[in-house]
């Protein structure tokens, strides 16, 4: 018997516990997880360094759920509250490029043993290994099923992730769980994954470069995003790429004609990009296509653009024909990449969908099905954008859910 269990000690599962247990000592709290070292998914996040959250963090940094119920679970612990729960754990933050915080240490392992240390001091019982495999509710509360036992508990909290990763153990199986108890799943996707392209070119990978990236969506504009792009061995990664990949999933989910280009001038258009090679052929009629092109490309980029064109690299500029130019300008910044899919769950960061915002009450993140129940981070219907807003969803809605459940 215990009054509050958690199941999942993820960084939404155990920033709960140690949340409920520091406001109210007198409520036994038990976290379950099916790891034999939870955290698993902490440790390797931001290239081990855990980007914890971010100095801006907005409901516009999101996407599933209705934006005013990721606001009002946001307000739960704003990012300055965040900053200073950890250092009062011991894990100062510094800022870095795009506001992303890491730990002074730049080592996710102390993220992990503060939560850990801090779960341990605040009395919370962690149970390593062992798995959840049904809830169910009974008169007096919810019955947690294991392998070999029962466990009563009056208070149940869902903090079973998403599918990202599953060797980390969320798995989807908490979805299941959720949907048990009435809850309606919003179909799951990979987010923030690397995307597979249909034929990829061997002279550029590993180059990286900034472009404007767009999802077309049945031939309207569905994001426009901006960032670095990474070409790889099997299509596309690098942060534009994985923000834009849970667009391309849903669309493709939802069966919808989806492309994907890159503007590889980003911030140009097509007149001004043709209306710059015109000046440049009055300019510098003699120099080739190609080192016209590596003034903003890799040149590794810019062979490929031209053998794509079928125009030879070494054409000076001043025998370039104008329909020939116009080509190449408008390959330069609607540049199709041919998209087949995406990496998968064990590559992707985040998963979009999940239980549906609208049947919890922002205000505690207690179900609207089902009286007692909480769900918290990434198992609900929300993706943050690389940054550090995928962790500060998961402190933010285990804080609303921890103060709900001590009153
Ligand atoms: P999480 O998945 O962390 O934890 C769920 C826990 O529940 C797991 O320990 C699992 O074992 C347990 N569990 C599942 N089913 C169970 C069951 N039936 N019974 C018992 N236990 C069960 N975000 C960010 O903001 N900054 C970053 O730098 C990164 N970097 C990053 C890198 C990589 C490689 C990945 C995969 C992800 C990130 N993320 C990230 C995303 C971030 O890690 C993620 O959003 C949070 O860890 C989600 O926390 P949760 O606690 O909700 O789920």
């Amino acid at each position: 018997m215990t009054q509050v269990a958690i199941v999942g000690a993820g960084a939404a599962g155990l920033a709960t516990g140690i949340f409920i247990r520091r406001l109210n000592p007198a409520l036994s709290v038990t976290l379950f997880d099916g790891a034999a070292k939870p955290g698993a998914k902490i440790l390797v996040s931001g290239g081990s360094r855990c980007n914890v959250t971010n100095v801006a963090v907005t409901e516009r940094d999101f996407w599933g759920g209705k934006p005013t119920i990721i606001r009002r679970v946001l307000r739960g612990l704003p990012v300055t509250d965040t900053v200073a729960w950890f250092a009062s754990l011991g894990v100062p933050l510094h800022e870095e490029a795009h506001g992303k915080l890491f730990p002074d240490s730049n080592r996710s392992r102390d993220v992990l043993d503060a939560l850990m240390r801090e779960l341990d001091a605040s009395g919370a019982t962690l149970r390593p290994s062992t798995r959840i495999t049904a809830i169910t509710r009974s008169p007096a509360g919810f019955v947690l099923q294991t392998p070999g036992e029962s466990i009563h508990a009056d208070v149940v909290v869902l903090a079973t992730g998403g599918q990202s990763l599953p060797k980390t153990g969320s798995d989807g199986a908490g979805l299941a769980m959720a949907r048990d108890l009435g809850h309606r799943i919003v179909p799951t996707t990979p987010a923030l994954a690397p995307l597979i392209v249909e034929r990829t070119a061997p002279g550029v990978q590993g180059v990286a470069h900034d472009v404007d990236l767009t999802v077309w969506v049945d031939g309207s504009v569905g994001v426009r995003l901006s960032g670095a792009l990474l070409w790889t061995h099997f299509g596309v990664s690098g942060p534009v790429v994985l923000d834009a990949s849970r667009h391309w999933l849903r669309a493709a989910l939802e069966d919808r004609a989806v492309r994907v280009t890159v503007n590889l001038f980003p911030g140009e258009s097509f007149e001004r990009v043709d209306a710059d090679w015109t000046a440049r052929a009055v300019a510098r009629p003699r120099t080739s296509l190609h080192t016209t092109l590596t003034d903003a490309l890799p040149a590794s980029l810019a062979s490929l653009v031209l053998q794509h064109l079928q125009l030879d690299e070494t054409t000076p500029l001043a025998h370039l024909a104008r329909s020939d130019r116009r080509r190449l300008a408008h390959a330069l910044v609607e540049w199709p990449l041919a998209v087949t899919g995406s990496r998968g769950y064990n590559y992707a960061e985040a998963t979009a969908g999940g239980v549906a915002l609208d049947e919890l009450n922002p205000a505690s993140m207690e179900s609207r099905r089902c009286a007692g129940l909480y769900l918290v981070g990434e198992m609900l219907d929300v993706d943050g954008r690389i940054g550090g807003f995928n962790f500060q969803w998961a402190w933010s809605s285990a804080r609303v859910a921890a103060r709900a459940i001590i009153t």
